[in-house]
């Protein structure tokens, strides 16, 4: 059975468009890490970014303590960031590029040019007991670079599949990159992630990929559990008006 993680970056990127530079604030990332994990999820996924645009350091520790499947730390090869991974041990990092004009992390790694540095990271990781992870996209050179630099796993980059099968193009071609990047990599001895754009529609073009593991989700279903919640929300606040005393 594929297993979810739920990126949750997109709860704390509403909560730090009210209360940048403020303590506490709505919505918690965390209560929403609890809810997915008693739905179901397997593992949570949280992006340190550089900037901190979303996620915040005291999340990130609340999280460690709280998360009861796995924590997912997504972060850049960078060494603020490393020193924080290895002294808040999540069960795997996922290494991303990070550019700080992109909106959410919008390509793979360029594992292969900057193979000294990742292998450097990687054991490092290693030796702390720590899982890493490397988010590419389906491209040979990278997913022989990532086994040569020492991960024990790759998260395939699915954002071409998506946008192609959003705009009904041929989504096809793009599932057999992944497809053939998923076999290179089971080859290899690396396991296999993915994610990025996915939904519950277009997650189907992952069907024939071989060796998947994880799909690491996060847009979709936060703004999926606003249209669901939003009922649920107004009757709520209905309630609470009735408790007016009356003009
Ligand atoms: N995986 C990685 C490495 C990501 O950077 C992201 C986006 O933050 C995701 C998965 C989730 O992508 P989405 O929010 O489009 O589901």
């Amino acid at each position: 059975m594929l297993k979810l993680g739920v990126n949750i970056d997109h709860v704390a990127t509403l909560r730090q468009a009210r209360y940048r530079g403020i303590e506490g604030g709505e919505p918690d990332p965390v209560a929403a890490a609890r809810i997915c994990e008693e739905s179901g999820a397997h593992g949570i996924t949280a992006h340190l970014r550089e900037d901190r645009r979303h996620i915040q350091d005291r999340d990130i520790w609340r999280l460690r303590r709280e998360v009861r499947t796995r924590l997912n730390l997504e972060m850049a090869n960078v060494p603020e960031i490393l020193d924080i991974a290895l002294r808040l041990r999540p069960d795997i990092v996922c290494m991303v590029p990070e550019r700080r004009e992109e909106v959410t992390t919008e390509g793979g790694l360029d594992v292969a040019g900057q193979e000294a540095a990742l292998k450097r990271s990687c054991a490092r990781f290693a030796g702390a007991g720590i899982e890493v992870s490397l988010f590419i996209a389906p491209d040979p050179i990278q997913v022989e670079a990532a086994a040569r630099v020492g991960a024990g796993w790759i998260e395939l980059h699915t954002g071409a599949m998506a946008e192609a099968y959003s705009r009904s193009a041929d989504w096809g071609m793009e599932a057999g990159r992944l497809a053939a990047a998923a076999r290179q990599a089971g080859e290899l001895g690396l396991r296999v992630n993915a994610g990025h754009g996915l939904s519950c529609q277009n997650l189907r073009g992952l069907f024939d990929v071989p060796h998947l593991v994880e799909l690491n989700i996060g847009h979709s279903i936060i703004s999926r559990a606003i249209t669901v919640g939003l009922a649920q929300a107004v009757r709520e606040m209905l309630n609470a008006m009735r408790e007016y005393p009356g003009p």
